[in-house]
């Protein structure tokens, strides 16, 4: 990969600022765990993975800056810091496992001295960033099996090297159907309104000189109608233990129209996406962004000032529209519930 997306270097945090893609590549250092949070929100790094992977880079940083002389005090202060971390946004379930996996390992090393404590959080962010690269890897290779050779691949938002720590979920599948020789293309859905399609897939997809088409989102039916589109590959932000998936907003539309058009929808994400505690979709809390995101473009209004406006950062995706749910661990279809749990190991 010709970026990085996120690294812990010398007790910092560097992050390629996802803001200003694709037209700066600038990276961003972070020493404190405010700012990590900030980073969050603001969406300088955004994909479920990467927000899971920042979350824990920025528990291992709020361990650092934390004075205490006891352990009670410590852990107090850094279930402050994972609250804070956990307020940022509430869809991506990443977020929250790398949280909790942070906090467990801290309390593992509860018998050891703080800076033994501090050591080890660093280490776990860094293994989870590390982590993160090989399952995305695992999940290409499963993914490559059902891309077959010349087709045409229709993907919505970024779940690519830049919404994980490097290759990406989706754009992994596509990656490694790529670099198994096959002779694929890529149509990108601009997606709106933060253009994750047109800002970062696009630009990822070109550096990796892949064949790339950018679409506005409501030219996907027009495509699929047609017959040029093979299948659909997304990625995913909290899946359900009946298989029903959070993705971007717009997800939803993309399932709706693949199956009225007999194309394959599927669903590529780690197993760290699933949330097996709720049983369906329904319960899953979308976020709801600032309104400027859908008003403006750019800083430029193209709405007449005062219109009432709905920003729902996501949608969900009913089990039934996906053709299958491509993990690190294999290849999910059918009946979810089971097979999910399975895929997780349980
Ligand atoms: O709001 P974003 O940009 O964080 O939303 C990202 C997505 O919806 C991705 O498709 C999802 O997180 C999967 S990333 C591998």
């Amino acid at each position: 990969m010709s970026f990085r997306t996120i690294e812990w270097l010398d007790d910092a945090v560097i992050m390629i600022d996802q803001t200003r893609l694709p037209e700066e590549e600038i990276y961003n250092t972070y020493t404190d765990f405010q700012s990590i949070a900030e980073a969050i929100k603001g969406m300088v790094v955004r994909g479920a993975p990467a927000i899971g992977v920042a979350a824990a880079m920025g528990v291992a940083l709020g361990a650092r800056s934390i004075i205490a002389d006891t352990h009670e005090s410590f852990f107090r202060q850094l279930d402050n810091v994972c609250d804070v971390l956990g307020r940022t946004r509430p869809t991506a379930v990443n977020l929250f496992w790398g949280l909790q996996r942070m906090k467990r390992v801290a309390e593992e090393n509860y018998s050891k001295n703080l800076d033994q404590i501090r050591d080890a959080l660093k280490r776990e962010a860094v293994l989870i960033e590390q982590e993160d690269q090989t399952i995305c890897r695992n999940i290409g290779k499963w993914g490559n099996t059902v891309i077959p050779d010349g087709a045409t691949i229709l993907t919505h938002c970024n779940a690519g090297g830049l919404a994980t720590a490097g290759y990406g979920t989706a754009l992994g599948v596509i990656r490694a159907a790529h670099e198994a020789g096959k002779n694929i293309q890529v149509f990108v859905d601009e997606t709106r309104p933060w253009l994750q399609g047109a800002r970062l897939t696009a630009w990822e997809l070109m550096k990796s000189q892949i064949a790339t088409t950018l679409i506005t989102d409501n030219m996907a039916g027009f495509f699929m109608n047609r017959g040029d589109i093979t299948c659909c590959v997304v990625g995913a932000d909290r899946i359900a233990a009946n298989g029903d998936t959070a993705n971007k907003i717009g997800t939803y539309s993309v399932a709706v129209l693949a199956k009225e058009n007999s194309i394959p929808f599927y669903v590529a994400a780690p197993i760290s996406t699933l949330d097996l505690s709720i049983s369906d979709g329904s319960k899953i809390p979308i976020e709801e962004r600032p309104f400027s995101e859908v008003t403006h473009i750019k800083g430029v209004a193209i709405s007449p000032e005062g219109v009432k406006v709905r920003n729902p950062a996501f949608d969900v995706t009913p089990a039934r529209y996906i053709t299958a749910i491509i993990t690190e661990n294999g290849i999910v279809s059918g009946e979810y519930r089971s097979g999910l749990r399975k895929a997780a190991g349980l």
